[in-house]
C-alpha cells in the first residue's frame, strides 16, 4: 500500500515558544478510548521530523502521527563521529527518515550514491524512506528539470526491488524557502514523469509522491487536489503548529 503523508520538517529549528506550544489541543487525546482511537486514525498521515535532540520531548507530548528523522548515517555503527544510525533513530521512536534533502546535498556534499545506500539501509531496517529529489534554479532556468530528475532517480533507484513502501519527495531547490512554487499542474506532471522513470528501472510495490517547497495554508489545497500528489514535505510553515494542522486538515479534505 502506498503511504500518503504530510510531513513537518523542522530542519535545525525548534518552533518559537517551544514544542508544548506547537502542539494544538486537537492533537492531544483525552484519556477517553473512543477519542484516542478517533484521533489515531485522523492523524495517521501526519509525520513530524524534529531535530533528533527533541524527539523524546515530542514523543512524550504527542500521542499521534509518525516521528521521523531528517537523515540517517549510511553506516550501521562504529567510529563515525557525528553520525546517527538507523537503529538509533528507531530506538528514539522514528518510523520514517527523510533522505537526500537538498540541504544535505548542498552543505554536506551528499551524493545520489550516499542516498542510495541510505535508502537500502532504511528498507532493511523497516524505516519508511522519504527520498528528496529536485532541480536547482540554474537547471530549472536552463529547462533541465526532467534531465536532472532522471539522473537522480537512476543513481538512487536502479535495480532496486522491494515490496516495501517508498516515498519520493519532489522538492525543487529553487522553491525551498523562497515563496515561489511550480504550478500544481506542473508538479502533477512531474510526479507522473518520476513515477514512469522509477517504474522503468526498479521494482517497487508501493510509492507515494509528495511535494515540498514553500507549501503553506494558502496554496496547500491546490497541490493536494492533484491526482499525483499524495502529500507534502513542509519546512517553514510547519514550525507553526496551527498552520501545520490547517494544512493537514486541507490534505484530509481533499483525500
Ligand atoms: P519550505 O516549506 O520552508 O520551503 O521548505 C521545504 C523543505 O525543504 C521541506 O523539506
Amino acid at each position: 500500500m502506498s503511504h500518503p503523508l504530510v510531513i513537518a520538517n523542522w530542519k535545525m529549528n525548534i518552533p518559537s515558544g517551544g514544542i508544548s506550544s506547537w502542539i494544538q489541543s486537537e492533537m492531544v487525546s483525552t484519556n477517553d478510548e473512543v477519542d484516542f482511537n478517533k484521533k489515531s486514525s485522523y492523524f495517521k498521515f501526519m509525520g513530524i521530523a524534529p531535530p533528533i535532540s527533541h524527539l523524546s520531548e515530542l514523543e512524550n507530548l504527542l500521542n499521534f502521527g509518525f516521528l521521523g528523522s531528517q537523515d540517517i548515517s549510511r553506516f550501521n555503527d562504529g567510529a563515525k563521529t557525528g553520525d546517527i544510525s538507523a537503529d538509533m533513530v528507531i530506538d528514539k521512536g522514528c518510523t520514517f527518515s527523510i533522505l537526500g534533502h537538498s540541504e544535505r546535498r548542498e552543505f554536506y556534499n551528499e551524493t545520489n550514491k550516499d542516498v542510495s545506500e541510505k535508502l537500502r539501509i532504511c528498507l532493511e531496517k523497516n524505516i519508511l524512506p522519504v527520498i528528496c529529489i529536485g532541480e536547482s534554479l540554474e537547471d530549472y532556468n536552463a529547462g533541465k528539470t526532467l534531465e536532472v530528475l532522471d539522473m537522480q532517480i537512476k543513481e538512487i533507484f536502479t535495480s532496486l526491488s522491494t515490496k516495501k513502501t517508498v516515498v519520493i519527495a519532489y522538492e525543487p531547490v529553487w522553491a525551498i524557502g523562497s515563496g515561489k512554487t511550480p504550478t500544481p499542474d506542473d508538479v502533477n506532471n512531474i510526479h507522473q514523469h518520476i513515477k514512469d522513470i522509477v517504474q522503468s528501472i526498479a521494482e517497487i510495490e508501493a510509492i507515494s509522491f509528495i511535494y515540498g517547497g514553500s507549501v503553506n495554508c494558502e496554496n496547500a489545497k491546490s497541490f493536494f487536489q492533484q491526482t499525483n500528489i499524495d502529500g507534502a514535505l513542509i519546512g517553514g510553515a510547519s514550525l507553526n503548529g496551527k498552520e501545520f494542522l490547517d494544512i493537514y486538515n486541507d490534505f484530509l479534505e481533499t483525500f
